[in-house]
C-alpha cells in the first residue's frame, strides 16, 4: 500500500509533492500522480510507471497552485495504468482523492452509485470515494468526508482536496498509516515521514479512526465523528534512511514484523462476516473442479516452499492429487499437461522468468492457469485465467518473508473455496479451518512480541560453518524455507533434511556441536521427530527444537526450544517459519552481511 503526500501553503505545490513521492519510492510502486488546485480548477497529472515519467511531464508543462495531493500506487484493484493511477476525481473534477489500502466493500458501493447514474472511468476501488464525496458534498467538505467514511469498510488512508474548499486538505486514517507535517505558514500530510522530512521534523502521527483538517495556518484533529482531539507533537529524530525503513534497521526485519498485518490484509477482504469466502478473481466452478484430474503447483525458491504447503492444503480439503515442482525443472521434464490440468503459479514478483515460461508451457497445452502473486498486473498475473493477489504490500528485501506467509494463507482460502465448491469438506471441518485461519494474524503477532530469545540463539550459531534443519511433513517444508533464509542472508551453508531420512546418509555429517534446527510442531509426527532429535543429540549435535507451547517433554532432549502458539498442523507453517526468519536475520546481522541485498542475488530473477 503506497505513498501519499499533500501540501497547503504559499509555495508551488507540485515540486513539493513529487519530491515527497520520491522519498517514498523505496516502498515499491507501479504508478504516480499529483492533483493541484489552481485558480478554481483541479489539474491532475498521473501516469503508469516510474515517478520520472510524472516529473518529465511536469517539467514540460509546469503546474501552478499552492495546494495539492500526490500518490504513488501499489495496485490492488485494477492493473497499473494511467487511468487507474491516483489521484482520482469526480466527474466534474471538483473533488480529488488519493488512497492507500483497500476499500473492501467497493463493489457494492460502485453498483449503488452506477445505479444512480455515476460513470466510472477506472477499475480501482478508490474511485468510489470520489463519487460518494460528490454525492454527499453540499458545501461542507468535512461533513461529506464523515458521511463517506461511514460507508467504507477496509483498511485505508485518504487525502481529499476540493475545488470549492481551496483553503483546506482533509486526511483520514483507517489503519493505513498517515501523518500531518507541521510547518511555518504551511502544512503537510503524508503516509510516511520521509516524504516531508525536508520541510519539517514536527508531525502529528494520526491514529485509526482519526481525521485532520489541514489549512495553511492551522491543523484541526478529530475523531471521524467530529470529536476534537489533541495530540503531542512528535519530533522526528530519525534520519531519512532510517525513516524509509520505519525505524527498523533493514527492510527484511520490517517485513518480518509486517506479517500479521499482511496475513490479515490478505485474508479479511475475502472472508465475509458469515465466514463465506469470496475470491473475486477466481472463477473456477464445480464443473471445472470436477474436470481436473491433477494440480501442478509451480514456482521457484521461497514461492516453491509455499507451494509445498499448498499441496498439503489442497490434497487435504479438495482431495485432488497435487504435484509441486520447481519451475526450471518442470519446463524440461515433459510434464503431463492437458485440459484436465490445473496449474497454480506462485510468484511474489509475478515476473520470475522460469515460472512465467512454465505458465506459457501449461497454457500451450490447454491447462487452466491460476496465479498467486503479490504484484497486480504483473506478467504472470496478466496471463493467468484466475488470480489470487497476496495483499502483503511491496516486499523490498531480497529475502522473501511476508510473501511466504501470505502465499500460505492464500492457499488456505483457495483450498477451502475449492472444497466448498466441490463438496469435499463438511460444514464443521470448514468452520474449524476458517476459525483457525482467522486467528493466524494474532498468533503471528504473539510470536513477534517476544523475539529476544531468538537473538540469543543467533549468538550460539552465527560462527558455525554448517547448520542442518530437520523436520517431517509440513515441518520439513518449513525446514527447507528456514534453511534457504539462513543461506541467502548469512552465507552459512545449510541443508534441510527429512527427519526420517537423516540416518540414510546426512547423519554422517553431524558431529559435536553441529547446530541442528529440529522442527517438531506436527502433532501426528511428534514422536518420530523426538526420536530424530535424540538421534542427532547422541552424535553431539547442538539441537534447537521448535515445538508448540506447552510441550515441556522436548526440553529433556533438545538444548534449546523455540515455542509457537498452538495451531492446527496444516496451518502451523505460517507460525513456525517466523522464528526461522528471525534466526536467519539475527545470524546475518551478527555476521555483518548486506541483509537486504545479499551478494549474487536479485529480488526478481528475470533470467533463466
Ligand atoms: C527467496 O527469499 C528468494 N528471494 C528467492 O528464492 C525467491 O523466492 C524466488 O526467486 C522466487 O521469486 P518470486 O516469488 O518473485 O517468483
Ligand atoms: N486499492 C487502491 C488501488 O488499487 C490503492 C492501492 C495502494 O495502496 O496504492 O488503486
Amino acid at each position: 500500500m503506497c505513498g501519499i503526500v499533500g501540501y497547503i501553503g504559499s509555495k508551488c505545490a507540485a515540486p513539493i509533492l513529487t519530491e515527497g513521492l520520491e522519498k517514498l519510492e523505496y516502498r515499491g510502486y507501479d504508478s504516480a500522480g499529483v492533483a493541484v488546485l489552481n485558480s478554481g480548477a483541479i489539474e491532475i497529472r498521473k501516469f503508469k510507471g516510474r515517478l520520472a515519467v510524472l516529473d518529465e511531464d511536469i517539467k514540460k508543462k509546469s503546474i501552478e497552485g499552492n495546494i495539492g495531493i500526490g500518490h504513488t500506487r501499489w495496485a490492488t484493484h485494477g492493473e497499473p495504468s494511467d487511468v487507474n493511477s491516483h489521484p482520482h476525481a469526480n466527474e466534474k473534477s471538483s473533488i480529488a482523492v488519493v488512497h492507500n489500502g483497500i476499500i473492501e466493500n467497493y463493489m457494492e458501493i460502485k453498483e449503488e452509485l452506477q445505479a444512480k447514474g455515476y460513470k466510472f472511468v477506472s477499475e480501482t476501488d478508490t474511485e468510489v470515494v470520489c463519487h460518494l464525496l460528490d454525492e454527499y458534498y453540499d458545501g461542507n467538505l468535512v461533513e461529506a468526508v464523515q458521511k463517506v467514511v461511514g460507508k467504507l469498510e477496509g483498511a485505508y488512508a485518504l487525502g481529499v482536496m476540493c475545488r470549492d474548499n481551496p483553503e483546506e486538505l482533509i486526511a483520514v486514517r483507517m489503519t493505513s498509516p498517515l501523518i500531518v507535517g507541521i510547518g511555518e505558514e504551511e502544512n503537510f500530510i503524508a503516509s510516511d515521514i520521509p516524504a516531508i522530512l525536508k520541510h519539517t521534523k514536527n508531525v502529528y502521527i494520526m491514529d485509526d479512526g482519526e481525521m485532520a483538517i489541514v489549512k495553511k495556518d492551522s491543523i484541526s484533529l478529530m475523531k471521524i465523528d467530529g470529536t476534537p482531539i489533541t495530540k503531542d507533537v512528535y519530533e522526528v529524530n530519525w534520519d531519512v534512511e532510517a525513516a524509509e525503513k520505519g525505524g527498523y534497521d533493514h527492510f527484511m526485519i520490517k517485513e518480518i514484523h509486517e506479517q500479521p498485518k499482511a496475513i490479515r490484509d490478505t485474508l479479511s477482504p475475502r472472508l465475509s462476516n458469515d465466514n463465506t469466502i469470496k475470491l473475486d478473481d477466481i472463477k473456477l466452478t464445480k464443473e471445472d473442479l470436477d474436470n481436473f484430474n491433477k494440480v501442478y503447483i509451480i514456482a521457484c525458491g521461497t514461492a516453491y516452499h509455499a507451494g509445498l504447503l499448498g499441496k498439503t492444503l489442497i490434497e487435504k480439503y479438495v482431495k485432488i492429487p497435487v504435484i509441486v515442482d520447481i519451475a526450471s525443472e518442470f519446463r524440461y521434464s515433459n510434464p503431463f499437461i492437458d485440459e484436465k490440468t490445473l496449474m497454480i503459479m506462485v510468484s511474489q514478483s509475478g515476473e520470475t522468468l522460469d515460472t512465467f515460461e512454465a505458465l506459457r508451457l501449461g497454457k500451450s497445452k490447454g491447462a487452466r492457469i491460476m496465479a498467486v502473486t503479490n504484484v497486480v498486473g504483473s506478467s504472470i498475473a496478466r496471463e493467468a485465467d484466475d488470480v489470487l493477489y497476496t495483499w502483503a504490500g511491496p516486499e523490498i528485501a531480497v529475502a522473501s518473508t511476508k510473501a511466504y506467509t501470505t502465499q500460505m494463507a492464500s492457499f488456505a482460502i483457495i483450498a477451502l473455496d475449492m472444497a466448498v465448491k466441490k463438496g469435499s469438506i463438511s460444514d464443521e471441518e470448514y468452520e474449524v479451518a476458517i476459525n483457525e485461519l482467522k486467528q493466524l494474524p494474532d498468533k503471528a503477532a504473539e510470536i513477534l512480541e517476544d523475539i529476544d530469545f531468538v537473538k540469543d540463539l543467533a549468538e550460539e550459531i552465527y560462527e558455525s560453518e554448517h547448520v542442518f534443519y530437520i523436520g517431517r511433513g509440513i515441518d520439513f517444508d518449513v525446514a527447507r524455507e528456514g534453511s534457504l533464509k539462513l543461506k541467502e542472508v548469512s552465507y552459512i551453508h545449510s541443508e534441510a533434511m527429512q527427519g526420517g531420512e537423516l540416518k540414510h546418509g546426512t547423519l554422517a555429517l553431524v558431529e559435536k556441536n553441529t547446530p541442528v534446527i529440529a522442527l517438531a510442531a506436527q502433532d501426528r509426527l511428534y514422536d518420530k521427530m523426538l526420536s530424530n532429535i535424540k538421534e542427532v543429540k547422541a552424535r553431539g549435535a547442538h539441537v534447537i527444537a521448535l515445538a508448540k507451547k506447552g510441550n515441556k517433554e522436548i526440553e529433556k532432549s533438545a538444548d534449546r526450544v523455540i515455542y509457537i502458539p498452538d495451531v492446527t498442523d496444516e496451518l502451523s507453517s505460517a507460525l513456525s517459519v517466523i522464528p526461522l526468519q528471525l534466526l536467519a536475520y539475527y545470524v546475518a546481522s551478527l555476521r555483518g552481511c548486506d541483509i537486504d541485498k545479499p551478494r549474487n542475488l536479485a529480488k526478481s530473477v528475470t533470467v533463466e
